[in-house]
């Protein structure tokens, strides 16, 4: 069988000429939209991705302010500042990065950042709207798998998906997401006792565990829909996904590159995020 690859890099223009269009208009109201990066790491990864995030804010318009606290904030002091960023107007979105410190969780800080600017749906309030069904922002890498498979037209309704990874910001949220179009959702986790067992009966897997080759050709049934968000080092500096993409080819009626998947439209879906706040905000 021919396996599709599922590129998001279309998708991801499309979205991003929209932000473009919205972000000149606010630009022309009053000033562009103003996003706070706070990062409280020394992680390269990390440092990488916020690179990338600024710049795809540079090319749409949107003023991206990378605020270090450093790797040895406290919670308290990361508590504090994404305060004084929720309470400052000239912000419209607050986007905390991760790794946070060693003996820091997210469940710690998370509930500081305004659920009005929280643009990746982290904190309890945002994902409580969405487990209630209820307008707020959604995590853009589980929303970005759900526009992944609607713009390849992948059917969702009445189908089995099973989402490798239960973390609060990809896994849980994106159960959420699956079950509102309709799906009938597996979420599976390290204590998973036959994993192969369940991601092989679904119609759609998705890969969201950071573990590089977890999901091979034997975890998938025959044209099954495999989509990728893990994003690994590779050993030659790289990026890879949690699939093990050679065994799944030919397997498989779809599988998301990675790069090139979830990726950009992750990216887009957040910038589109930040807009949207900045347009909330100033009414
Ligand atoms: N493409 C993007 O835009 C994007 C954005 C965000 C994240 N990511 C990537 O997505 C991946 C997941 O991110 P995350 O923040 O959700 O990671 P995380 O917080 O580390 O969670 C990983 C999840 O995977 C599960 N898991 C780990 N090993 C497993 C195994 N052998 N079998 C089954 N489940 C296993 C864990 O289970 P337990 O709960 O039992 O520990 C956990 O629920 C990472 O690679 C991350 O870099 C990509």
């Amino acid at each position: 069988m021919d396996t599709l690859s599922l590129t998001g890099k279309e998708l991801a223009a499309a979205i991003n000429a929209d932000t473009k269009e919205r972000t000149a208009a606010l630009a022309a109201g009053m000033h562009a939209p103003r996003l706070a990066l706070i990062v409280a790491n020394d992680d390269p990864a990390s440092a990488w991705y916020v690179n990338s995030l600024r710049k795809a804010a540079e090319r749409l318009g949107i003023a991206c302010e990378r605020i270090d606290l450093g790797a040895d904030a406290t919670a308290e002091q990361i508590r504090e500042e994404l305060t004084a960023r929720s309470a400052d107007t000239s912000y419209d979105a607050i986007m905390l990065q991760t790794p946070l410190p060693a003996g820091v969780s997210l469940n710690d800080v998370s509930s500081a950042i305004s659920a009005d600017k929280d643009v990746d749906g982290v904190s309890p309030l945002s994902l409580g709207l969405l487990a209630a069904g209820l307008d707020g922002f959604v995590p853009a890498t589980s929303e970005a798998v759900v526009e992944l498979l609607k713009h390849h037209e992948i059917p969702l309704r009445g189908k089995l998906v099973a989402v490798v990874g239960r973390s609060n910001i990809v896994g849980k949220p994106l159960a959420q997401l699956l079950l509102a179009e309709d799906a009938t959702v597996t979420v599976c986790h390290s204590r998973t006792a036959d994993l192969a067992a369940v991601t092989a009966a679904a119609d759609v897997v998705v890969a969201a565990a950071g573990r590089a080759g977890l999901v091979t050709g034997k975890h998938v049934r025959e044209g099954a829909v495999v989509i990728d968000v893990g994003t690994n080092e590779a050993p030659d500096g790289g990026i890879v996904g949690d699939v093990d993409a050679e065994s799944v080819r030919g397997k498989a009626a779809g599988l998301s590159p990675v790069p090139g998947g979830v990726g950009p439209v992750t990216t887009a879906l957040l910038m589109r995020h930040v807009v949207a706040a900045a347009e909330k905000l100033r009414g």
